[in-house]
C-alpha cells in the first residue's frame, strides 16, 4: 500500500472540546477550524448543543454556537432562505446549503461540518470563491444582442421561456463544482458545472444573439470537455438542478454546428 507523508502543517488535528450542557436532547458537532493567518494546523473542534434551545436547520446550529458558545467560529450566510448561496458547506460529508438542511436529516450521533472541499479556505467554513466567480464571469452571464434595443422589453414566447427552467434557478452556491472530481484536479482550466450551467442558460435563451461566439469560447479540451458525466453535480445541487445535463446539451450544440 502507498504510504503518504503529509506535510506537518496540512494535518488536521483534534482541537478543543467545549463543555456539554445538561439535557436529554444534546447533539455533538465536529466543526473544521482553520485560520491561515494564525500559522497553526487546521483542527476539528467539538461542540455540544441542546437541540431544544436551537432552531431546526444546520445554520441555526452554527448561529447558536457563535452566539452562545464560541464567537470566533466563522461562516458565511445572508438570506437564510436558500436564495443567496452563501452558506454552502460540507455537512455530514455532503455539500449542501446550511440554511435549508435540517440537522435531524443527518444520520449518526455526531454531525461533521467542514468548508466546501478542494477550495482554499479564507477562515473556518469560508472558502475562497475567487476562481469560481471568475469562471462565472468568463461565460458572460448576460443577454448579448446586435439587434437595436426594443422600446419596451425583449419579448419571448412561453415555450422559449420554459427552456430556461431548471437553469435560471441556480444560486451560485458552488456545491456542484466543489463535488466534481474533474473540477478538483483541473479547477484552474475546467470551468466546472456551475459556470457551464450558466453558459447553457444563455446559449438556449431565444433572445440572445451571441450563440456562435459563446460556443467558440467553450470549445476547448479543458473548459468544457473535462466533464466525464460522473453526475456528482446533479446529486448535490440543493436546488435540484442538473448541470451535467446542461453540459451534455452544450456538447450536442457543438457537434450539431459542425455537422
Ligand atoms: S457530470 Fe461533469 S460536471 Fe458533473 S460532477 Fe461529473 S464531471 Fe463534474
Ligand atoms: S447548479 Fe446547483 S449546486 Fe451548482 S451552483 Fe447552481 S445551485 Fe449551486
Ligand atoms: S443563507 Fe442564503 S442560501 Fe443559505
Amino acid at each position: 500500500m502507498v504510504q503518504l507523508t503529509l506535510p506537518q502543517n496540512s494535518k488536521v488535528k483534534t482541537g478543543k472540546t467545549w463543555p456539554k450542557p445538561d439535557g436529554t436532547n444534546v447533539k455533538k458537532f465536529k466543526i473544521y477550524r482553520y485560520d491561515p493567518e494564525g500559522g497553526e494546523n487546521p483542527r476539528w473542534d467539538t461542540y455540544f448543543v441542546n437541540m431544544d434551545d436551537c432552531g431546526p436547520m444546520v445554520l441555526d446550529v452554527l448561529i447558536y454556537i457563535k452566539t452562545h458558545i464560541d464567537s470566533t467560529l466563522t461562516f458565511r450566510r445572508s438570506c437564510r432562505e436558500g436564495i443567496c448561496g452563501s452558506c454552502a458547506m460540507m455537512i455530514g460529508g455532503r455539500n449542501t446549503i446550511a440554511c435549508t438542511k435540517g440537522w435531524d436529516e443527518i444520520a449518526g450521533s455526531t454531525i461533521t461540518i467542514a468548508p466546501l472541499p478542494h477550495m482554499p479556505v479564507v477562515k473556518d467554513l469560508v472558502p475562497d470563491l475567487t476562481n469560481f466567480y471568475a469562471q462565472h464571469a468568463y461565460v458572460q452571464p448576460f443577454l448579448k444582442t446586435d439587434t437595436p434595443k426594443p422600446e419596451k422589453e425583449w419579448l419571448q414566447s412561453e415555450e422559449d421561456r420554459e427552456k430556461i427552467d431548471g437553469l435560471y434557478e441556480c444560486i451560485l452556491c458552488a456545491c456542484c463544482s466543489t463535488s466534481c472530481p474533474s473540477y478538483w484536479w483541473n479547477g484552474d482550466k475546467y470551468l466546472g458545472p456551475a459556470a457551464l450551467l450558466h453558459a447553457y442558460r444563455w446559449l438556449i435563451d431565444s433572445r440572445d444573439e451571441a450563440t456562435g461566439e459563446r460556443l467558440d469560447d467553450l470549445e476547448d479540451p479543458f473548459k468544457l470537455y473535462r466533464c466525464h458525466t460522473i453526475m456528482n453535480c446533479a446529486q448535490v445541487c440543493p436546488k435540484g438542478l442538473n448541470p451535467a445535463k446542461a453540459i451534455g446539451e452544450i456538447k450536442k450544440m457543438l457537434v450539431e454546428r459542425v455537422a
